[in-house]
């Protein structure tokens, strides 16, 4: 096991300049998720951990040592990718075992580790099947067998889940973060899936053009998103973002720029008078009432456990979701309050959150 160190990693392919300056600390143990849209450079920094990647400038240590030119079959990393690319000649305990063969490992010895691999993955069963006559994620289990087999320090994992049906997607998140808990090896995983994200990360590191946007438990990114970027990327259905200001003679109003006046929870802090802003309040967050802003359904996508709703407020179409069932249909005009202290208010100008005031001044690390 071995903690994890970035520091100002830059990444560039000749005159293109793909990661442009990373910090991660990442601890001993923990599992560590990068999320970020197709090409902001997940699986660029992930190879340059995995050592397949040479590393532009900045400094890379795994363990406390400084491993910015230690070849990939010296640092100690399994990696776990999309594609499976098992042998299909071999049967699952041979694909299971076969890094081990090559680095000469006893006979005795890669029987062991391989059932023990076996038994954890639940693989004992397919041991002499070869991967043709197994499901995907049967596959991907076998996949994982083989780097664990492998004992690292290190696992690595890009997109693991990506060629998997949705179901079975859930199941080996599930499976994933159970092995982590077991195993407690340092982990840093690929994805694009925000779901994937919040529901298997310690902390979750949101990228987007080779920059780290936040770093986070799931929960202070989902709850305080530093950025309108990550405020949008993660959660769904997406936040919604409305532009305006906080109306003038009225601090506790904020108005879009279609003029519909929200009612603020708190004082909106450092914002300078007249400033242009983002209001950001999550789908969650509206509750029906009989007195409150008008809004006109546009869509009603019932799912059986929610309602998700498309309203329109004044010129901007807003996400709305409601647990219980709810009788409406497009057309139809409802009024709505907020939850208490749900918004998110963001500089226009720069995206970024404005500094919380008051009671929910609450910082994160
Ligand atoms: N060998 C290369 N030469 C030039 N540019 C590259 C090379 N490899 C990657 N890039 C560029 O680096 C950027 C980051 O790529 P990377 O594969 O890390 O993205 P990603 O976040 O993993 O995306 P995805 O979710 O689509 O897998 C992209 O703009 C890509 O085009
Ligand atoms: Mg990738």
């Amino acid at each position: 096991m071995a903690s994890i160190a970035l520091h100002n990693i830059r990444k560039s392919y000749g005159t293109l300049s793909v990661i442009h300056g990373v910090d991660v600390d990442i601890e001993d143990g923990e599992f560590i998720v990068l999320v970020g849209p197709s090409g902001c450079g997940k699986s660029t920094l992930l190879r340059m951990i995995a050592g397949l990647e040479t590393i532009s400038d900045g400094r890379l240590s795994i363990g406390g040592r400084m491993v910015n030119d230690l070849p990939s079959k010296e640092r100690d990393i399994a990696m776990v990718f999309q594609s499976y690319a098992l042998y299909p000649h071999l049967t699952v305990a041979e694909n299971m075992g076969f890094s081990l063969k090559l680095r000469g490992t006893s006979k005795d010895e890669i029987g062991r580790r391989v059932q023990s691999a076996a038994k954890i993955l639940a693989l004992e069963p397919y041991l002499d099947r070869h991967p043709r006559h197994l499901s995907g994620g049967q596959r991907q289990r076998v996949a994982m067998g083989r780097a664990i087999v492998r004992d690292p320090e290190v696992f690595l994992f890009d997109e693991p889940l990506s060629n998997l049906d949705a179901k079975l997607r859930v199941a080996m998140r599930a499976e994933i973060k159970e092995l982590h808990q077991r195993l407690k090896i340092t982990t840093v995983y690929v994805t694009h899936d925000q779901t994937e994200a919040m529901t298997m990360a310690d902390r979750i590191v949101v990228m987007r053009d080779g920059i780290v946007e936040q770093i986070g438990t799931p929960l202070e990114i989902y709850d305080h998103p530093a950025t309108t970027f990550v405020a949008g990327f993660i959660g769904m259905p997406a936040m919604n973002l409305l532009q305006g200001r906080i109306q003038a003679d009225a601090p506790s109003i904020f108005r879009t720029n279609s003029g519909v006046a929200i009612p603020l929870s708190r004082h909106p802090g450092t914002a300078g008078p007249g400033e242009e802003l983002i209001y950001g309040i999550r789908p969650e967050q509206f509750l029906i009432a009989d007195q409150g802003t008008p809004a006109k359904i546009v869509v009603v996508e019932p799912t059986g456990a929610e309602t998700q709703v498309v309203a329109q407020i004044g010129e901007e179409n807003v996400n709305m979701l409601f647990r219980e069932r709810i009788a409406v249909r497009p057309g139809d005009t409802i009024r709505f309050t907020l939850r208490a202290a749900g918004e998110h208010l963001f500089s226009a100008a720069t995206g970024r959150r404005l500094p919380e005031v008051g009671a929910r001044s609450r910082r994160f690390p």
